[in-house]
């Protein structure tokens, strides 16, 4: 359970409502209904107002939503206004990918430094920062206490490399190596990002399709 007595799996759908409303938002959509909302988003109706309805509902009967205000919320319980310091482990493929397109300013993070063991991309430039070597990870960490980690490093330099990490209060990790923290740090939030679970279960989806066809 998350905020209270709300569940994960609500908190784990606010961040569609959230991209949802912003694009409402820039549409200069002022309100909408929740029939409306959820045609969008193919939710059910009842589904939106139970999962609002967890945080004291925002709707108003015969108005629907104001998108501002429903943003601005939704902001607010997922904690993206607030300044959040975050590390990069990893300046392969993956986590340059990460580094250049994922905009963390709007959800409250500021990319402080981007590590890596490899000598040969020390100083390399991606977006505005300049990798840097791992060995000075920990110095790195005393010194400006970052919040959360990213870690796009291979399974066993994970697993080396968390303790530390903890130790000098990372509080919550992205964790895109395939080395499960979640068995070993309790009290630290951990999303385990795995594209190809992801994949499989589109595998499953396009089979289920397939049979039901051919039935
Ligand atoms: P890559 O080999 O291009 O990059 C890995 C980087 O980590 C290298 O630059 C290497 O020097 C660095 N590294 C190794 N040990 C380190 C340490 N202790 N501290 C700092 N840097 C260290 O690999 P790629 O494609 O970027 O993938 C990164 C990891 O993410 C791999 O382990 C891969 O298995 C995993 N991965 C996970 C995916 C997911 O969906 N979760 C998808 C793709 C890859």
């Amino acid at each position: 359970m998350a905020k209270g007595n709300v569940s994960l799996s609500v908190i784990r759908r606010l961040p569609r409502y959230h991209r949802f409303l912003k694009d409402l938002l820039n549409a200069g959509t002022v309100r909408i209904s929740s029939g409306d909302l959820s045609a969008k988003m193919g939710l059910t109706a009842s589904q939106i107002r139970q999962d609002l309805n967890c945080f004291g509902g925002f709707g108003q009967q015969g108005y629907g939503y104001n998108v501002r205000d429903l943003y601005e919320e939704i902001s607010k319980i997922l904690g993206l206004g607030k300044h959040r310091k975050a590390i990069l482990l990893g300046a392969g493929n993956l986590g340059r990918a990460i580094a250049l397109h994922m905009d963390f300013s709007s959800r409250g993070f500021e990319l402080m430094g981007i590590f890596d063991s490899n000598p040969a991309l020390m100083g390399l430039a991606v977006g505005d920062q300049a990798v840097q070597d791992s060995a000075g990870l920990e110095a790195f960490c005393k010194l400006h206490r970052p919040d959360i980690a990213i870690l796009c490093i291979p399974k066993e330099a994970a697993k080396a490399v968390a303790p530390m990490l903890v130790r000098h209060g990372i509080r919550g990790f992205w964790n895109f190596s395939h080395y499960d923290l979640t068995l070993d740090y309790d009290g630290i939030a951990v999303e385990n990002v795995h594209l190809g679970d992801s994949l499989s279960t589109l595998c499953f989806r396009v089979n289920e399709l397939e049979q039901a066809e051919s039935e």
